[in-house]
C-alpha cells in the first residue's frame, strides 16, 4: 500500500506530517476563523483554473513561455492601488517583450492576491539576546520584532482574503478596462529604454515591436478594435503553505464535480514542503489547479518522479510546473538528471526557472541581497541545460516589484551593497526592482530567440532581433 492510496479529502492533510505550520496558541479561535472563511465567496473559479491549466499545457508542449513573479510576500502595510497598478505594468512590459521574442503566447501569472505566507529556514530569529519566533508572513503573525507580534493570530487570514479579494479585483480590472492595452503598454517600454544605459542593446528589439504595432495598425488591428491588443488573460498564484486557509476555500466545482483550490489560480508547493508523504503534498493532489513544486537541490531525479506519480498520476499537460530554483552554481550539476528523468519517463510538465531563492547572500552590511549577475547565470544555465536537453525552457518564475527599490544589487543601474539601506521594503526577500525586471525581460528574449531560432521555426528572426 502506497502513503497516498488512502481516499483524499480537503482534510485529509491533517492526518500527515506537516512542517513549516505556525502553533496558534488558541485553537478554538483557529477553527472559528477556518470555519468562518469556508463560507467565504472564492476568489477564482474553477473554469478560470482550468482555462490556466489549458494555457500552461501549451507551455509543456513548447508552444508558449510562462511568466510567473511578483512580491515574496505580500505586505498588509503596503496594500494600495500604486504597487498593484506598478506592479502589474512591468509585467505586462515584460510579457510583451517576451511575447515577441519567443512568437508564442506569454502565461501570465502573479504571484499576487494571496502570496502571505512564508517558509523559514529558521524556527526563530535572534537580536543582541533576545530570540523570537521568526516571522512567517502577514497571514499568520507580524514583522515587528516583539514578542506579542510574533504569536500567530487566526484573525490575520480575514485580513489577508479581504486584501487578497480588493488585490483581485482591480487586476481584474486593469486586465480588462484598458489598463493592459498593448499600444500603451510598448510606449511605457520605450520610455524604458531611452533611458537604459543598455539602451543600444534592446533598442533594436524595441524598434522591432514598434515596427510590428504600427503594420497592425495600418492593417486596422488596433487596440481600438481589437479585443486581444486592449486586454490580456492574467492569473495568481501564491505558495500553498498555510494549509487550514487553503482547505477553507477547497470547493466543489459544480460543472465537474471536482475539488478546487478557489484562493488563487495557481498553487505551488514550496521546497522545504515537498516531501512525499508529508501534508503539503497530500493537500495539493486532491485539486484540480495547476500546481507548481519548487525543485532545489536536495532533490534527486527518483525523488522528483514519486512526486510527480503523486501529483500529476494521468500525466495531465499543464497540470505541474516543475520550478528549478539550484543557485547560479549549482543548476548545471542538478537540472540536467531531473530533465533527462521526466523526458525518459514520458511526463508532462513546465519546466520554469526560479533564479531567485538558489542566489540569495547576506551582503557584508548584514542586507540580505541578490546579485543581478548571478540570477542572469542560473537563468542562462537553466536555457543551456534545456537547449542541450533538447526540452523546452518553458519560464521563469521571479521576485520583483514595479517600484525602483534597492534589493538586488547589481543590474545596468548598478546597486551597490552601499545602496541597499536606501529603499530595502521587501518583507522577506529580496526582489528584482522594475529596470532590473525589465532588463531580466530583455536578456530572457534574447535566448528565446535563440531557442525559436534553433527550432528551425519557418518564421526567420529579423536581423537586427537575432543580432541581439
Ligand atoms: C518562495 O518562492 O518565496 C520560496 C520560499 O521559495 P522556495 O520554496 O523555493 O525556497
Ligand atoms: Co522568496
Amino acid at each position: 500500500m502506497t502513503v497516498h492510496s488512502k481516499p483524499w479529502s480537503p482534510a485529509s492533510w491533517r492526518d500527515k506530517p506537516v512542517v513549516q505550520v505556525p502553533d496558534y496558541p488558541d485553537a478554538q479561535a483557529l477553527e472559528a476563523v477556518e470555519n468562518q472563511l469556508s463560507t467565504f465567496p472564492p476568489l477564482v473559479f474553477a473554469g478560470e483554473a482550468r482555462r490556466l491549466k489549458a494555457k500552461l499545457a501549451r507551455v509543456a508542449e513548447g508552444e508558449a513561455f510562462l511568466l510567473q513573479g511578483g512580491d515574496c510576500a505580500e505586505s498588509f502595510a503596503e496594500h494600495g492601488a500604486d504597487p498593484i497598478r506598478d506592479f502589474f505594468r512591468v509585467f505586462l512590459q515584460m510579457a510583451a517583450i517576451l511575447t515577441y521574442a519567443a512568437q508564442s503566447p506569454v502565461v501570465k501569472v502573479g504571484r499576487i492576491a494571496g502570496q502571505f505566507a512564508k517558509p523559514r529556514s529558521s524556527p526563530t530569529e535572534k537580536d543582541g539576546d533576545i530570540e523570537l519566533p521568526i516571522y512567517r508572513g502577514d497571514i499568520i503573525n507580524g514583522t515587528e520584532f516583539n514578542a506579542e507580534s510574533r504569536i500567530p493570530d487566526p484573525a490575520r487570514m480575514l485580513k489577508a482574503y479581504r486584501q487578497s479579494a480588493a488585490t483581485l479585483n482591480l487586476l481584474r480590472a486593469f486586465a480588462t478596462g484598458g489598463y493592459a492595452n498593448l499600444e500603451h503598454v510598448h510606449q511605457w517600454t520605450l520610455d524604458f529604454v531611452d533611458g537604459s544605459p543598455q539602451s543600444e542593446r534592446y533598442q533594436a528589439l524595441a524598434d522591432r515591436i514598434t515596427e510590428t504595432l504600427a503594420f497592425m495598425r495600418a492593417c486596422g488591428i488596433d487596440a481600438e478594435h481589437t479585443d486581444a491588443l486592449r486586454s490580456t488573460e492574467f492569473y495568481t498564484s501564491h505558495e500553498a503553505l498555510l494549509l487550514g486557509y487553503e482547505q477553507a476555500f477547497a470547493r466543489v466545482d459544480s460543472t465537474t464535480g471536482g475539488w478546487y483550490a478557489t484562493s488563487g489560480h495557481m498553487i505551488w508547493i514550496g521546497d522545504r514542503t515537498r516531501q512525499p508523504d508529508h501534508a503539503h503534498i497530500e493537500f495539493c493532489r486532491g485539486v484540480q489547479n495547476p500546481i507548481g513544486l519548487k525543485c532545489g537541490p536536495s532533490l534527486e531525479p527518483d525523488g522528483l518522479l514519486r512526486l510527480i506519480d503523486i501529483l500529476n498520476p494521468q500525466n495531465e499537460p499543464g497540470r505541474l510546473t516543475l520550478i528549478a530554483r539550484f543557485g547560479a552554481g549549482k543548476v548545471g550539476d542538478h537540472l540536467p538528471g531531473l530533465v533527462r528523468a521526466v523526458a525518459r519517463e514520458g511526463r508532462s510538465v513546465v519546466w520554469s526557472c526560479d533564479p531567485m531563492h538558489g542566489n540569495t547572500i547576506k551582503a557584508a552590511n548584514g542586507y540580505k541581497t541578490r546579485p543581478f549577475d548571478d540570477i542572469l547565470t542560473e537563468v542562462e544555465g537553466f536555457f543551456d541545460v534545456h537547449q542541450a536537453e533538447g526540452t523546452h525552457a518553458g519560464g521563469i518564475h521571479i521576485e520583483m516589484t514595479g517600484k525602483n527599490v534597492t534589493e538586488c544589487t547589481g543590474g545596468a543601474r548598478a546597486i551597490t551593497d552601499d545602496d541597499l539601506s536606501s529603499r530595502y521594503h521587501t518583507h522577506c526577500d529580496p526582489r528584482l526592482n522594475a529596470d532590473q525586471s525589465l532588463e531580466l525581460a530583455f536578456l530572457v528574449a534574447e535566448r528565446l530567440n535563440k531557442e525559436r531560432a534553433g527550432r528551425g521555426r519557418t518564421f526567420q528572426p529579423a536581423a537586427s532581433v537575432a543580432s541581439l
